[in-house]
């Protein structure tokens, strides 16, 4: 096993309980054990990223850590026949980041089951552009396709629109097709969100309903929630009869309420979206989507690429609610 140094960014909790962000110098012989280890090329920023950045302990429960969901590079030694030296590959989810050593380090070692081939019409950054908001807006379009939602069956409500998750589902649909409606609490970001294909952009407040009633007026033929809480409650009492409902993330609350109406009366049904776990053929079928007929003109478009040394001060934004689109962590 090579013993070399190489960058990362720690998060350490100091005397007085405070989690601080620092770049160390580590040595890949402290990697936790896998049969692949890989040179890391590029990661990227996610909600979960900045939870463990700030010792939130239900995403890591063990400091001083490395964060990072995801990663990017190529593969430096390898005692698996999956993987071979110099493959280009992709990880995101499993427990990478989480309690386990991450993107937010130039290397990783992980197990071969965690470890996707990188398709060929995607670049290594490409892949990181999308990274894992990209792969769970992804999984949401691939759930409200296969449940029936079609693009002449009407709006497709995207929310949390100018958030990573979304602002990729927006993507994704407007190039399939589909007539999205952003919702936002970012209003002057309104541009933005019509320049990657929203038709339409509503204030989020507009998806606060406070009625006490079990079903609004029907509009919604899909909904991708990214936030949770009553927006996600108000947009299952709008989603028209036979529509679908994705829910992955929990910016608002995690906590939503709903009568049985909305899925007895109108056949709505509310799907789970899990990246973490998603298993391998559906993980290589969505990467290969996001390579060829899903990969949209503007992927490029609202990238904030930065340093290892930069990284902080996004964190900081993404906790605030003021991070707009994708940044991605270059290395070395
Ligand atoms: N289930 C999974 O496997 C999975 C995978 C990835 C992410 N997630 C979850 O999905 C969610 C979104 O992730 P992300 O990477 O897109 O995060 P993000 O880039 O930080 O975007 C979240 C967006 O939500 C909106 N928002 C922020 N605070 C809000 C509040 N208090 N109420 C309502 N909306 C608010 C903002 O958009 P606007 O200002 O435009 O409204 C913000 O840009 C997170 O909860 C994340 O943990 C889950």
């Amino acid at each position: 096993m090579k013993s070399k140094v190489f960058k990362a960014m720690e998060i350490i909790e100091n005397d007085a309980s405070i989690f601080e962000r620092k770049i160390i110098t580590k040595n890949i012989a402290d990697l936790p054990d896998g049969e692949i280890l890989i040179k890391v090329s590029f990661s990227s920023l996610n909600y979960k990223d900045a939870l463990s950045s700030s010792g939130n302990r239900g995403v890591t429960k063990n400091y001083p850590h490395t964060p990072g969901i995801d990663a990017a590079g190529i593969v430096e030694e390898s005692s698996s026949d999956l993987f071979n030296e110099g493959d280009k590959v992709i990880v995101t989810g499993h427990d990478l980041g989480m309690n386990t050593a991450g993107g937010f380090g130039e290397y990783i070692r992980v197990p071969a089951d965690w470890v996707v081939s990188l398709p060929e019409s995607l670049s290594l950054r490409e892949s990181m552009i999308y990274g894992t908001a990209g792969f769970t807006a992804a999984i949401s379009v691939h759930k409200l396709i296969g449940s029936g939602v079609n693009p002449e069956d009407g709006e497709v409500l995207v929310t949390g629109a100018t958030g990573g998750v979304g602002s990729t589902a927006i993507s994704i649909l407007s190039k399939l097709g589909y007539e999205v409606i952003a919702a936002t609490g970012k209003l002057e970001e309104k541009e933005f969100l019509q320049s990657i294909g929203a038709k339409d952009i509503i204030d989020r407040k507009e998806l606060d309903d406070a009625s006490g009633r079990a079903m609004l007026k029907g509009r919604w033929a899909g909904v991708i929630d990214t936030v949770g809480g009553n927006t996600l409650t108000t947009a299952i009492k709008s989603t028209k009869y036979g529509g679908s409902v994705t829910c992955c993330g929990n910016v608002s609350s995690p906590e939503f309420s709903s009568s049985i109406f909305p899925f007895i009366l109108r056949g709505v049904s509310l799907f789970g979206i899990d990246s973490v776990q998603c298993p391998m053929k559906l993980r290589k079928e969505i990467w290969s989507n996001l390579a060829t007929a899903w990969k949209f003109d503007h992927l490029d478009h609202n990238v904030h690429e930065v340093t290892l040394d930069e990284l902080s001060d996004r964190i900081d934004m993404m906790l605030s609610g003021k991070h707009v689109g994708r940044t991605i962590i270059k290395h070395g």
